[in-house]
């Protein structure tokens, strides 16, 4: 039978190539490998392609690590880290500010699996040192926390897991890759919803797991192939699109950020801006001292006499604002949140925005006339 036609094989194209496939082949026996850690030879796609890994080697260069892994999605990446750190009989901290859905992974699945999972303050610091038990596996920070955004003292609480051999990991997905350097402040492990600002579009599903040394790369990576996270090749090549316009983006998101968030501090119906860069945010001046920039998600709590039915107008009534989960993206977002315990305010008034591509002045607009709609009480 003659061989299928194929076209020349050399074609240096600019944009990232989309290599499919799961079955990889091999010339000879003698040349199959089965090296899961992908050092220099394909094995099977479920191992990584070309594309996917090209993906793994801009992130961990984009962070600085080890290594990166990508998972197909920012939670996958965060149950990867826990999975392949937690045993039966492990004790873990996690930070009562963490993502909605960690908390719920570790509070349902881990502790179903015999992990002594324990909340913690994200403003303790260096206080840590006390929770940290022989049993402690993992100490795990969100820094800015989700919704609520405290800033976190990293630094602090790395030094105090390091001096008792317990490795740290971070969800550091609000910072890119960019705006916090995870492992020039000790961290271990460092996870990126690259569903966020390295996808950038809203269209897209992944996560990173960047590894800082030998020994997390050998924990991490043991878990990551026997769980088969298996990634698209498609989305990682928007992934690595997205990478191209990362740093302008984060640049004008910032700038916008900034200027929605200045105009909402001197509004009267607001009580509060949740933003790192602004003082009433928990943490600014760790974020000060730790950070070089801030990114496009932040929070607001409207004034006290807000009732539930008055927030939920205020949010019908934005227009470039749309209502929808995540951030990161070129759309400005806006969502309602019920987890406001910790600010010690009702869950009616907590309003998380994500600021896009849009004008700032437009953006502005929006928010006064949504605000001023339905500033008196109905
Ligand atoms: C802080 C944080 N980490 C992780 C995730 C999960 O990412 P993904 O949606 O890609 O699963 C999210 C998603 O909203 C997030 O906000």
């Amino acid at each position: 039978m003659a061989p299928a036609p194929k076209p020349p094989a050399a074609f240096s194209s600019l944009a990232p190539a989309v290599h499919r496939g799961s079955t990889v082949v091999f010339e000879r026996l003698g040349d199959v490998s089965d090296d899961w850690r992908q050092a220099a030879r394909y094995t099977y796609g479920l191992y990584g392609t070309p594309t996917t890994l090209e993906l793994g080697l801009r992130i961990k260069a984009l962070d600085g690590g080890y290594h990166c892994f990508v998972a197909p999605g920012g939670q996958a990446a965060i149950a990867l880290v826990f999975l392949a750190y937690c045993r039966a009989g492990s004790h873990v901290l996690i930070p009562v500010s963490v993502y909605g859905p960690t908390a719920e992974l570790a509070g349902d699945l881990l502790t179903g699996l015999g992990v002594d999972v324990e909340r913690y303050d994200p403003l303790i610091g260096g206080g840590i040192a006390s929770l940290i038990r022989p049993s402690t596996a993992l100490v795990w920070c969100e820094s800015p926390g989700s919704i609520t955004m405290e800033v976190q003292d990293v630094p602090a609480i790395v030094a105090a897991a390091r001096a008792r051999g317990v490795a740290v990991a971070l969800d550091n997905t609000y910072a890119a890759g960019v705006l916090f350097d995870a492992f020039a402040h000790g961290v271990d492990v460092s996870v990126q919803a690259l569903t966020k600002y390295v996808g950038g579009h809203s269209d897209i599903l992944l996560g990173a797991v960047s590894v800082a040394n030998e020994a997390a790369y050998a924990a991490v990576g043991r878990a990551y192939r026997l769980v088969g996270m298996a990634v698209s090749p498609d989305d990682c090549a928007l992934a690595l699109r997205g990478l191209q316009t990362l740093g302008v983006r984060l640049e004008r998101l910032e700038r916008t950020g900034l200027a929605v968030a200045r105009w909402l501090k001197e509004h009267g119906e607001v009580a509060t801006v949740l933003h790192p860069a602004l003082p009433d945010c928990p943490g600014h001046e760790i974020w000060a001292r730790d950070f070089t920039g801030s990114a496009s998600v932040f929070s607001i709590v409207l004034r006290d006499d807000w009732t539930a039915a008055r927030t939920a107008r205020f949010v019908d009534a934005l227009r470039l604002f749309r209502i929808g989960f995540s951030w990161g993206g070129v759309a400005s977002l806006v969502m309602a949140y019920p987890t406001s315990e910790r600010l010690g305010t009702r869950r009616e008034r907590l309003v998380r925005l994500n600021v896009g591509l849009e004008e700032p002045a437009d953006l502005i607009d929006d928010l006064r006339q949504a605000l001023d709609g339905w500033g008196q009480s109905l």
